[in-house]
């Protein structure tokens, strides 16, 4: 995934494109690149490394002078991060700059074509085969142009596009990949984020699939791929532009931490009136809730292990068989979907490749979709058939926390909504079960008090090889979002284990010293877990155990605990994780990390 800008108005643009690329860094930091038209010719700069480095280069944009400019901050998928590869890229008379967001798939086709007309390339990606592809059917209309090359292009792109001979307009193109316009008393620009222009404008378009923008200094048009204006409408953007900035912390992953309380009430407050759980955005009638034969839960990364606690609680309280798969493998193995099962499908940016081509599968084969989704407009909100946005708030670090909870919330709506329906829980049970719900924001608010305790603990285990997480049933569900945060973000190994099943192997990697979070919120398989934890303690194991206030005998059992407030045993997840977190961001910190912006990684995953 990359981020992109486009600027045109009245200001100098490359300060303008520095200060938007630093908002996408969290989109791809390998590269990056800015083109601005110096009123003569299109000037370019790009270079390996941060955004600091380009910065530099241009002395805050200073040496580069002009008033319309496209960036670009790049996450490398074809072609390694290098000075030559980062982006924009030149046709070959350096008359027209291309920045590109996305995978064209047809990419070495389309190369070969044009190398047999003698089209010379300096790099090895595929966004430069866009830049001579505009050259080739460029006569003078940048539009037609673009419009011609939409229809030689397979796979997904966001595009920022200048043409020299047409100094006064920049372009934007959109297919699949995420692209905003917004409109500004400062000028126009483009961006693949609302965060990247929010110091600039509210005012925001969405663009949606195989359109295109052109902006002038004071207008913006719309086109679709065979050239007819359109009229869109533009949406006010309503975050604070605190929401897209530190607020003080130390890095974006510890706001996101401490922000839970309120996203987690955000995601559930609109949907609870007069003790009912309110869902109209499923758009789904108590008879279609009623005739849900199976579900299935679609997603990457941690929006997979909210799903495996769907799987947990939908099952537990709603009685409906449903099947968790990771998204990259459900869309290869044939399915078996019909009318009768709801596909939903959970991601945080609604950009990730996998979970969009699944979306897409399940719809061909006529299944109803449900998305998850925390940033608004994105593609999977707007190809799914009905949304249930996850009001977590913009989320900058690569490493989910805040919108990972609170789609274990918009889960429990899930479940209560279609469990009432169904009528699999008393109503003495909802009653109970929402109870408890409303108080899980202020539980989290609690649990977050031992940040320093965890600081502590996490202190003794930077020098770790290997970190064991393990638990039984919905505390399996969260050893495994537990366990990616810590490898995500401090580069140590990790692995989720089944407690039950550690036995059958695994438990050979066990020895002195080594560390093993055991998580015991199920009361009726704490026996059994407390029985895994002597089994790994025997063979050397360190335990660090999270479990229920009521157990203070745990002490006896275990070397460090984390005791949680009681809730709702389906809810606990919600609880266990604030520690996983806050564990994970200390060891990495402790280590000296970027906690932001890992290594490899990018926020969201828009390649298959
Ligand atoms: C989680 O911390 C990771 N950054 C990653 O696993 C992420 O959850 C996954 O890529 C899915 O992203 P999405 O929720 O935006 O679809």
């Amino acid at each position: 995934m990359c981020g992109i800008v486009g600027y045109i108005g009245g200001q100098q643009a490359a300060p303008v494109l520095l200060d938007g690329l630093a908002k996408l860094e969290y989109r791809g930091y390998d590269s990056t690149g800015m083109a601005v038209y110096d009123g003569r010719e299109i000037r370019m700069v790009k270079a390996t490394g941060r955004l600091k480095v380009l910065d530099a280069l241009t002395k805050g944009g200073s040496t580069l002078s002009g008033t319309a400019g496209i960036g670009h901050t790049r996450w490398a998928t074809h072609g390694s991060p290098t000075d030559t590869n980062a982006h924009p890229h030149f046709n070959g008379s350096a008359s027209i700059a291309v920045v590109h967001n996305g995978i064209i798939e047809n990419y070495q086709k389309l190369k070969k074509k044009l190398e047999n007309r003698g089209y010379q390339f300096v790099s090895e990606t595929d966004t430069e085969v866009v830049a001579h592809l505009l050259d080739r059917y460029y006569t003078g209309s940048p539009l037609e142009a673009i419009a011609k090359v939409m229809h030689r292009m397979e796979g997904s792109y966001a595009l920022g596009i200048m043409f020299r001979d047409h100094p006064d307009e920049i372009y934007a193109v959109r297919k699949d990949s995420p692209l905003i316009v917004g409109k500004s008393s400062q000028g126009n620009l483009i961006a693949s984020d609302v965060p990247a222009i929010l110091k600039y404008t509210r005012s925001v378009y969405f663009m949606e699939n195989e359109e295109i923008a052109k902006l002038s200094r004071d207008s913006i048009t719309f086109y679709n791929i065979d050239e007819e204006e359109l009229v869109k409408e533009p949406s006010e953007i309503s975050w604070d532009i605190s929401a897209a900035e530190k607020g003080g912390y130390d890095y974006f992953m510890m706001k996101a931490i401490y922000e839970q309380p309120k996203a987690v009430a955000d995601t559930m407050s609109p949907r609870i009136r007069d003790s009912r759980i309110v869902l109209d955005e499923l758009g789904m009638s108590d008879e279609e809730i009623a005739q849900i034969s199976k579900i299935y839960i679609v997603a990457c990364g941690s929006a997979y292990h909210a799903g495996v606690t769907g799987k947990y609680v939908l099952e537990g309280m709603a009685r409906i068989p449903v099947e968790v798969d990771l998204a990259s493998e459900f869309r290869y193995r044939n399915p078996i979907l019909d009318t009768q099962t709801l596909v939903i499908v959970i991601s945080q940016s609604g950009e990730t490749a996998d979970s969009l081509a699944a979306l897409r599968e399940a719809k061909t084969r006529g299944s109803r979709v449900l998305g998850i989704v925390n940033v608004v407009g994105s593609s999977i909100a707007r190809e799914a058939d009905h949304v249930l946005y996850t009001w977590a708030g913009p989320e900058i670090s690569v490493a989910t926390t805040k919108a990972y909870s609170t789609q274990l919330v918009a889960l429990y709506l899930l479940a209560m909504k279609f469990s009432s329906v169904r009528g699999t829980i008393s109503e003495a049970e909802f009653t109970s079960m929402l109870e408890a719900l409303q108080q899980l924001p202020r539980q989290v608010e609690f649990l977050l008090g031992s940040q320093e305790r965890i600081q502590k603990f996490a202190n003794r285990y930077l020098a770790a090889d290997h970190i064991f997480f393990i638990g039984r049933g919905l505390d399996y569900a969260i050893s495994l979002e537990g366990s990616l945060k810590l490898k995500e973000i401090s580069y140590i190994h990790s692995e989720a284990y089944a407690a039950g099943e550690l036995k059958h192997g695994t438990i050979s990697l066990i020895e002195e010293g080594t560390l093993v979070v055991a998580v015991l919120t199920q009361e009726e398989l704490y026996p059994k877990m407390l029985s895994n934890i002597q089994e790994v303690r025997t063979r050397g194991a360190f335990v660090m155990a999270v479990a229920n206030a009521n157990h203070a005998d745990l002490e006896k059992n275990a070397d460090y605990v984390i005791y949680l407030p009681e809730i709702n045993p389906y809810f606990t997840n919600s609880l266990a994780v604030i520690p996983l977190q806050l564990f994970a961001y200390y060891v990495a910190l402790g280590r000296g990390l970027d906690v932001d912006k890992p290594r490899n990684l990018a926020k969201s995953v828009t390649v298959e």
